[in-house]
């Protein structure tokens, strides 16, 4: 068959580009191809518009589920719960070493067939068969049926028939994804784009010390992906956490200005400055100092040997970090000082959603390198926290009294770059659906 390699692409042809540095005449808006006038921020708090973003975005695109240190032997397994597209997905390792995807429902009545406790929380574990608890039916690791109680008792029963159905499932970099289209469009590595190669060989399996933390932001999915796609907020919203002196960059004097961005298709990066490894801490808050770490991370790093030739793409001097965020909803944020960060934001409905903070380090060797890891955890945390309430007040705010214009600078080419590709996947989808005869509304 032939391939379709860029049906999903922003601009076929145009699909990674490499703006380190701010266009002598321009704006990196307008490299970006993006138009510089006021944009409708109506993809936040239309209830109509939600629902074709499910279709639209969320059910045609991969989708990052987990890592795969979660599935560490054959057996292993952990469920994802998207309840927005009514899809429970159950992900396992094989005798094979393959990892799976299936959906997560008994094929006798479709009774949910991995759980603990409660139904509507995930789980995780490891064993050689799934048996449902309704009436004891097995599926191996594979999907297929392995027992049916009182086999007899059934009319022509086909085995085949009764396999869980499968969810294509892709793995890139250790990072595990699902495709919940019957024929995805494109592979997870088509998907990604070439430019994502650049951050492959990031030692991310070195860094096997997960913190997750997780909860339910009152505001849509995009608004807190937004929160971190400028600094432009940074010194009001997280006015007494940060030290100027540790943001500014070689080639950039002004402090929370991005200093090099980066478009590819549909994802974006940028890269900003921060301390280097082994320095002193340049801080105002003395637990900086005591644990030697801060949120760029603990300042004397364990030697994880190089962090691959695509990260600090524009070779920042006294580069921090590089936030890659990866379309619809998933953003790795790759820090200089050896750890790493992964965002997930999974929308519950227009203007809620369940965001999952996972950070991963180094095993700790002794005591202080775990404190100075708990302390980096706890000031992302505050960070994160901080910016949960301004996603709600921004929310709750367009939502009671939208407009039809918001006015977004030339460091915010971020945001508008992720509205605008949403909103140019529901029209492309909407057009489809009025082709094939429907009225574009949600399948
Ligand atoms: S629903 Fe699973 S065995 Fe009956
Ligand atoms: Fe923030």
């Amino acid at each position: 068959m032939q391939k379709r390699p860029h049906v999903q692409g922003y601009t076929p042809g145009e699909r990674a580009l490499d703006v380190f540095e701010k266009p002598e005449a321009g704006s990196w808006t307008e490299a970006f191809g993006l138009p510089t006038t006021p944009v409708s921020l109506r993809d936040i708090h239309d209830p109509g518009f939600f629902e074709l973003e499910k279709e639209a975005v969320f059910r045609r695109s991969w989708l990052y589920v987990g890592r795969v240190e979660r599935l560490p032997r054959r057996g292993s397994y952990f469920t994802k719960e998207l309840p927005f597209l009514g899809v429970s997905a159950l992900i396992v390792r094989g005798l094979d070493d393959h990892i799976r995807a299936f959906h997560n429902a008994c094929s006798h009545r479709g009774n949910k067939l991995v759980w603990s406790d409660d139904p509507d929380r995930e789980t995780a574990g490891s064993c050689r068969q799934f048996a449902c608890k309704y009436h004891g039916w097995r599926f191996d690791l594979e999907g297929d049926v392995a027992y049916v109680h009182n086999a007899p008792e059934f009319f022509d029963l086909d085995p085949a028939e009764l396999a869980l159905p499968r969810i294509h499932c892709e793995v890139w970099a250790g990072f595990v994804f699902i495709n919940l289209l019957d024929e995805p469009r494109e592979t997870l590595r088509e998907f990604l784009t070439p430019t994502v190669e650049r951050l492959e060989d990031f030692p991310f399996e070195r860094m096997t010390e997960a913190w997750v933390c997780e909860g339910v932001v009152k505001a849509n999915w995009k608004v807190f992906i937004d929160a971190y796609q400028e600094l432009y907020h940074v010194p009001y919203v997280h006015s007494k956490m940060n030290d100027p002196k540790a943001q500014a960059t070689g080639s950039d004097k002004v402090p929370f200005m991005v200093p090099r961005f980066l478009r590819f298709g549909r994802h974006r990066m940028y890269s900003s400055g921060g301390p280097t490894a082994n320095s002193e801490v340049r801080s105002s808050r003395p637990l900086d100092a005591l644990f030697r770490s801060s949120l760029y991370g603990p300042i004397d790093p364990p030697d994880v040997g190089p962090l691959g030739e695509g990260i600090n793409p524009g070779r920042l001097e006294r580069w921090g970090l590089d936030n890659w965020m990866l379309y619809p909803n998933f953003t790795i944020q790759v820090w200089g000082l050896g750890w790493y960060t992964v965002y997930e934001h999974w929308p519950i409905d227009v203007d809620s959603h369940r965001f999952i903070l996972s950070m991963y380090f180094v095993p700790p060797r002794n005591g202080f390198e775990r404190l100075s890891q708990e302390h980096t955890v706890n000031t992302v945390r505050e960070f994160v926290l901080q910016d949960y309430g301004s996603c709600q007040t921004l929310q709750q705010a367009v939502s009671r009294n939208p407009r039809d214009r918001y006015f977004l600078n030339d460091q915010e080419v971020l945001v508008r770059h992720l509205h605008h590709c949403v909103v140019e996947d529901v029209e492309r989808y909407r057009r489809e659906r009025a082709q094939e005869g429907g009225a574009g509304d949600a399948r």
